[in-house]
């Protein structure tokens, strides 16, 4: 068992939980990944490493309570322990020999694109980190950013906090105020990072996107998590989970990503049930069912 050290809100969608595991939070990287499971009656799911402290023996991991196992996740406590938590799986995201880095989150993809933004900072790199949020209240981890960049930029989608756009438009401003990029690294909706990949192309500026499809295994044999590359079809476990994000077909990830979602709503539909039955709050994650299902760090 993997005991639950720590649970926190980040936003009324976003939890970060520390659980300890001594031996994954000696090997893993950023950009990598581990497959949980709560108890012998859940399915597993795959959930990309936010930090982790190799000396406490501890991972952290941010989930949008969004399908219904990240709900149940959401519901649990301090004390209480997962059940299965494999890993490290996936490839670390190649990140050495960058000197001007850009890194850009979208909502939830923050916390998964800034274990990368930490690594980078700490290795001497000039970082901008760029992340954009559908309001100010969904803003997450402005503190810890700021303490592991060069430079941070937060756009809102509405401007509630001041700063409206997405973040292509931040990314565009600061490729044309001379940032000189020679890494841009995305992690968010698969639209986000199709068109960050549109904004760095002209430039020629090396350019990684972290995918998320839905995963079963997470070892290379379901052939769920198939992402098309080039010419090639690449499982994002063990061949990603980053990819040249000019080589993505994002618009064939985007098909993929709704042939499951009739099945992701049925079961999210008898957890929020349960959950109401139960007469019990499961913070915030029955009113975030609208959104997608159990995917890579989602
Ligand atoms: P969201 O839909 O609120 O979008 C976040 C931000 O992405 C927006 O504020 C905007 O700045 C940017 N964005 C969205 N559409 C854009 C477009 N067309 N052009 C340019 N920028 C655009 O995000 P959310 O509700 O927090 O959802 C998180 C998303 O991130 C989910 O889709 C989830 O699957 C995905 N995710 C991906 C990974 C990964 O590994 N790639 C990991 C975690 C989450
Ligand atoms: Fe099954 Fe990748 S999750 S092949």
């Amino acid at each position: 068992m993997y005991p639950i050290e720590r649970v926190e809100a980040l936003n009324v969608e976003v939890t970060r939980m520390v659980v300890r595991a001594p031996e994954i939070a000696r090997k893993i990287k950023p950009g990598q990944f581990v497959m949980l499971r709560i108890d012998e009656e859940g399915e597993r799911i795959p959930l990309t490493m936010n930090d982790c402290d190799p000396e406490a023996g501890t991972v952290t991991i941010v989930f949008q309570a969004v399908g219904a196992t990240t709900m149940r996740l959401a519901r649990l406590k301090a004390g209480d322990a997962l059940m299965d938590f494999a890993g490290p799986l996936g490839n670390p995201t190649e990140l050495e020999g960058a000197k001007r880095a850009c890194v850009i989150g979208g909502g939830l993809g923050t916390a998964i694109a800034f274990p990368q933004a930490k690594w980078l900072h700490d290795h001497g790199c000039e970082v901008d980190v760029i992340t954009g949020f559908r309001n100010k209240d969904l803003v997450i981890l402005e503190d810890e950013i700021d303490a592991h960049s060069t430079r941070q930029i937060v756009m809102t989608d509405d401007g509630s906090n001041g700063n409206k756009g997405l973040v292509t438009q931040a990314l565009q401003q600061r490729i044309d105020e001379g940032a000189n990029y020679d890494l841009v690294l995305a992690v968010g909706p698969v639209i986000m990072m199709k068109f960050v990949a549109a904004t760095t192309k002209p430039y020629g500026i090396k350019t990684l996107v972290s995918m998320n499809p839905l995963m079963i295994d997470g070892t290379g044999m379901c052939g769920g998590c198939r992402v098309k590359v080039g010419d090639e079809y690449l499982h994002a476990c063990v061949d990603g989970p980053d990819f040249d994000g000019h080589l993505v077909d994002y618009d064939d990830a985007m098909r993929r990503g709704v042939m499951y979602r009739s099945f992701e709503t049925a079961a999210r539909e008898v957890e929020a049930g349960r959950v109401a039955s139960e007469g019990r709050d499961c913070g915030g994650a029955a009113a975030a069912a609208s959104a997608e299902g159990e995917r890579k760090g989602a």
